[in-house]
């Protein structure tokens, strides 16, 4: 669909999925644009800080299935493995990612797979994320990656990725532990903002309430 503007290679690769995938992310981010709309009469303003999005691309998704052992062709693309769509949320705070992912799954159409929480229980290199997998039922049935982070663990994951993530040469422990170092402070830096915004704004009803 030239809305959300997929090359001529995605279209043979997933053949008659590619029109699924694209309408799971479009109702996805319909979705999301509600809870961020409703978000903003409720608490006068929005969790979501910006959303990205993405079918695989036909090479890092052929590398998967191989790695996976699994043929390669549209049927396992889709089936087989559960982030041919995704859909990424930034968020300003970290309460705001509980609540993001708390309205998806209560979201019609969004049929909850399964989830890994990255930030109560962060990878070991340090990597924090909110990840959720829904089965979407469009004109055929498809699943879509939804991550939901900070806009600290974005920045995190963009440095981890260019770095090592994937890489096939060994991990340098240097770099991994600084990386790890980072997360955590990063993570520090999250924690206390939320405190700082969540302090403010108890201040501030507790004003208006006595007024
Ligand atoms: P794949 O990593 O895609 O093979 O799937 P998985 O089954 O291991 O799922 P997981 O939830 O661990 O990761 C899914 C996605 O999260 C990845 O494709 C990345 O986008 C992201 N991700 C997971 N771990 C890391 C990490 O250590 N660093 C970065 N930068 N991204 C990660
Ligand atoms: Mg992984």
């Amino acid at each position: 669909m030239e809305s959300i503007g997929i090359p001529q290679s995605y279209y043979e690769f997933y053949a008659e999925y590619i029109t699924p995938l694209e309408s799971a992310i479009e109702y996805t981010l319909a979705q999301v644009e509600k809870i961020s709309d409703g978000c903003k009469e409720e608490f006068g303003r929005s969790p979501v800080e910006n959303v990205r999005y993405r079918i695989k691309s036909p090479e890092s998704m052929s590398e998967k299935l191989r790695k996976h052992n699994l043929e390669v062709n549209s049927e396992n693309a889709v089936h087989g493995v559960y982030d041919a769509a995704g859909v990424r949320v930034v968020t300003s705070f970290l309460e705001d990612i509980e609540l993001i992912a708390e309205r998806l799954k209560s979201a019609s159409g969004l049929k909850l797979v399964s989830e890994k929480n990255y930030i109560t229980s962060p990878k070991a290199n340090g990597y924090r994320s909110y990840h959720i997998i829904f089965e979407v039922q469009m004109q055929k049935r498809v699943y879509i990656e939804v991550q939901i982070r900070t806009a600290a663990m974005d920045t995190w994951a963009a440095a981890d990725h260019r770095i090592q993530y994937k890489k096939l040469t060994p991990d340098s422990s240097v770099v991994a532990q600084e990386l790890k170092r980072c997360a955590e402070e990063l993570a520090r830096i999250d924690t206390s903002l939320q405190r700082l915004v969540s302090v403010y704004l108890s201040e501030q009803q507790k004003r208006s309430t006595s007024e």
